[in-house]
């Protein structure tokens, strides 16, 4: 977007501003002790009791009518109490958005950072960097609070599994696999909510969405808001459910959001086992259950689930929601009281959990300027000179590379001139995706390469539709004839994939494909193929063809995705001052490790190693498959190739987990145990041996507490500095219709020139082993297990051993005895486990 038109942007949304105040320069907060002081007598403005006494003392004075009020997103004020209106609705997926109005942009607050869209920043593999963006966020999100221009609760993150790559919203999440999308959800929820000062209160609160199975959008004629997912209990347990499970349980988060969509015939948000079942019970939600918007209108009038609007009501009430985006609820909320379907004190119950949110990010403590730890934050905390290098950062890390023949990338700056083409080369908003608000600034590819060579722009097309009528050949044609080095820029933007828009192909959109071919054809030098999207095309052409020398999947990249584009073509990296801890956990001992925050390299070029959180599929794979099958597990019966590296039998173009590096990396040795034992007692019914299978349930229940590592050293044998993650897999015996391989951990390193790092993983048997059976229960496998990295592999063996009924605990069988090392490899002389 050009400053002129942002300054447009901005003017326009001031004319919106008629609901709220957008030059607020001040918050909203209730219990404004200062401007009425009779309100420090009331319990729930006392900021020293805990937030459930606080919340049901406000309850308590609420009338039945205020009750109903709160349980809209967007609640109106209640003057006697001194509770101003307060909208639920901000997001802040990638950096403070606009989208739902309870944050905004204005003169005071011009944009704030916008971060990669996450399907970018989740093939970083760096936890670290999930958490720290989401920390970044809060903080900015704080700042805007405090001058009334942010709300304090973020409907982010979306972790529904990149189950289909044409899905719109594919580039809102971490990609296709449950174990990386937990980790991001733990992650980054951790950095938006986390309050340094005080664990029982919240920075931001923020939300697991969208709760479950939902990931059809718009799908030749199928809507999300009557798509009936058909989903097996199995792939439930193992594919959709466990990032919502470790959102809630491991990531605390405040909220979790029921999707549109109906799972198995029932609405998610009428499904009292979903939510006060699965969220409340089992996984303990301490927080508030939101409908996306509007999830019980959707059920009524689109679904036509329930015969009347109060049932509709009363049902999601009764499964276990406490608020509604939107205002259906608040509007028929009475007469269903008054028809006896619902009772006030499912309102009460509802509007305690919510209130209870509000207590712990610190609404009704008074003015945020004066309390609490970010009473000091404003304007001047949000787009710092910190906040946007980590948005650079972010996309460096992120950037995959797919082909990188004869070594041509890093080009070497020089005075060469660069051809620099296609629909997406000058991209700005298009760089932010889905959810986004408004940015420090943009730096598009044109811009980041013009910063370094002399470039020769062409567009190709005008837009990424790219039809006949926007085409314009001969001038790319041109371009490259003269250039000696073409950077084609192509891919998507949110006409081709968004909320809303799934895609029916993954071939490039409209005339694309003929652009790249005839612009390769045309071209002096080599081609570089730069795909800027929120999910993969069929690349098989490009791949074949020897004149595209190199490709890159840059993601949707945030407000500087055209810098980090140019830096990692000329292969430069400068990783910022941020001090990085992470925690390691060993079997033996956990250490912290913070990286040396000046950081210096010996080398010229490094590359930050991103690796694709999904599969590359031909094209064949959407011409056979329909989105709408939802099914995980192929299906031998009748050809159905199943889906997501897990499952898929057919030959994807990448697999998820793929990316080249700049340098080369060697996995040297694995360390690890040949033999595990699990222990069982005798009124076990597998004590006897005669099972292949446990069940978790049993298993836990006594002496089976195992944990084992897995050890291994990691070369960079090549010339250049470089990040590397490495990916642990474990092939699971062939039983119960278990994945062919899962993820079960990761660790991303860097690594100068010549460098080795020991690496450890210290897998749980009964957590990172177990699968899945029919049912949708956790079982451990016995038998053969295949650990792989890279192209190491290790096989070790899982049986059963018994132990006593009662007394001591027998020491774990697993003692130095049974380990072996690779024959690809010899074992460590010494466990070190910090850097050589
Ligand atoms: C707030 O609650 C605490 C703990 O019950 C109590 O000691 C204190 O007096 C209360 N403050 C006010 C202003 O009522
Ligand atoms: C190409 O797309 C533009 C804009 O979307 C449209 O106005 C035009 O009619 C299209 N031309 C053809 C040949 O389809
Ligand atoms: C992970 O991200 C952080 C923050 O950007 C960075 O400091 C660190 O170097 C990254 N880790 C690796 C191994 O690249």
């Amino acid at each position: 977007m050009s400053p002129l038109l942002q300054f447009l942007l901005l003017f326009l949304l001031s004319l919106l501003c008629f609901s709220h105040d957008c030059d607020a320069q001040v918050p909203v907060f209730a219990c404004d002790v200062g401007a009425n002081p009779s309100l420090a007598a009331l319990p729930f403005c006392n900021a020293t009791l805990d937030p459930l006494s606080r919340a049901k003392d406000l309850v308590s004075r609420l009338t039945l009518a205020e009750k109903i009020s709160f349980m809209g997103h967007k609640t109106v004020d209640t003057p006697r109490l001194g509770i101003p209106a307060y909208n639920w609705w901000s997001e802040a997926l990638h950096g403070v958005s606009f989208v739902g109005g309870g944050s905004h942009f204005s003169g005071l607050v011009p944009g704030a950072t916008s971060f990669p869209q996450v399907l970018l920043t989740a093939a970083s593999f760096n936890v670290s960097l999930f958490e720290l963006i989401g920390e970044v966020v809060s903080t900015e999100a704080r700042a805007m609070h405090n001058v009334g221009h942010a709300g304090l609760t973020f409907w982010s993150p979306n972790i529904n599994i990149f189950r289909d790559p044409r899905w719109g919203r594919g580039q809102e999440t971490p990609g296709e696999d449950p174990i990386l999308t937990s980790k991001y959800a733990v992650a980054f929820v951790a950095g938006l909510q986390r309050n340094r000062h005080d664990p029982q209160k919240l920075k931001v609160a923020a939300c697991c969405k969208h709760y479950t199975a939902y990931d059809v959008d718009n799908w030749k004629g199928v809507s999300r808001f009557t798509f009936n997912a058909i989903v097996t209990e199995q792939d439930m347990a193992d594919t959709f459910q466990p990032p919502f499970k470790y959102c809630v349980t491991k990531g605390a988060a405040a909220c979790a959001m029921c999707s549109y969509n109906k799972v198995n015939g029932k609405p998610t948000c009428g499904d009292p086992d979903l939510l006060s079942g699965v969220i409340r019970g089992q996984w303990n939600l301490n927080g508030y259950i939101v409908t996306d918007c509007d999830s019980v209108d959707v059920m009524y009038n689109a679904q036509r689930y329930t015969k009347t609007p109060e049932e509709a009501v009363a049902l999601s009430l009764k499964s276990g929601l406490d608020l509604n985006c939107g205002t259906f609820v608040v509007e028929h909320a009475q007469n269903a009281i008054s028809q006896g379907k619902l009772l006030e004190a499912d309102v009460d119950k509802a509007i305690t959990n919510t209130f209870k949110v509000l207590m712990r990010v610190g609404f009704f403590d008074g003015d945020p300027r004066k309390v609490g730890p970010y009473g000091g934050l404003g304007p001047k905390d949000i787009c710092t000179p910190s906040n946007k290098q980590l948005a650079l950062e972010a996309a460096h890390q992120g950037i995959v590379l797919l082909k990188n023949q004869d070594n041509i990338l890093p080009l070497s700056p020089g005075s060469f001139s660069m051809a620099v083409i296609g629909p997406n080369a000058k991209a700005t908003v298009t760089m932010l995706g889905n959810y986004n608000g408004l940015p420090c600034l943009y730096v598009s590819p044109l811009d980041g390469l013009s910063a370094t060579v002399k470039t020769i722009y062409a567009p190709g097309c005008d837009y990424v539709t790219c039809n006949a009528t926007s085409l314009h050949l001969e001038p790319a044609k041109a371009a490259a004839a003269q250039a000696d080095v073409t950077v084609l820029v192509v891919g998507s933007d949110y006409t081709v994939e968004v909320e809303g828009l799934d895609r029916e192909t993954l071939l490039f959109p409209g005339l694309q494909g003929q652009l790249i071919d005839e612009v390769t054809a045309a071209s002096k030098g080599p081609v570089i193929l730069v795909m800027m999207s929120g999910g993969p095309f069929d690349i098989s052409a490009q791949l074949a063809n020897p004149k595209i020398k190199g490709i890159l999947w840059i993601g949707i990249p945030g407000q500087s995705g055209g810098q980090a584009l140019a830096d990692v073509i000329f292969g430069r990296y400068n990783p910022s001052k941020y001090l990085y801890i992470y925690t390691q956990s060993f079997c033996s001992f956990r250490y912290m490790h913070a990286d040396n925050p000046s950081l210096t390299l010996s080398s010229l070029y490094t590359f930050s190693g991103g690796k694709s959180p999904f599969t590359w599929y031909h094209e064949s794979f959407v011409q056979n498959v329909p989105m709408t099958d939802m099914r995980m597990r192929p299906d031998p019966a009748t050809g159905y190739p199943g889906r997501t590296f897990r499952f898929y039998t057919g030959k994807p173009l990448f697999k998820f987990g793929h990316g080249l590096s700049y340098t080369k990396f060697t996995h040297l040795q694995v360390r690890a145990p040949r033999t595990l034992s699990l222990g069982l007692g005798e009124e076990h019914p597998c004590y006897s041996g005669n099972c292949n299978s446990i069940s978790l349930a049993s298993a836990t229940e006594r002496c089976a507490e195992m944990s084992f590592d897995v050890r291994l050293q990691v070369h960079n044998s090549g010339d250049m500095a470089g990040s590397h993650t490495v990916l642990l897999f474990n092939k699971p015996p062939r039983l119960h219709n278990a994945p062919k391989e899962q993820l079960v951990a990761f660790e991303k390193i860097f690594l100068e020139p010549g460098q080795r790092s020991s690496v450890a993983f210290c897998l749980d048997v009964c957590k990172d082993l177990s699968v899945a059976d029919e049912n949708g229960n956790w079982r451990v496998p016995l038998g053969s297990h295949v650990l792989s990295v890279g192209d190491l592999e290790h096989t070790f063996t899982l049986t059963v051993y018994s132990c006593p009924r009662l007394g001591p605990q027998p020491p774990t069988p697993l003692s130095d005895a049974s380990f072996l090392s690779n024959p690809r490899g010899s074992p460590p002389k010494e466990r070190r486990f910090d850097r050589d």
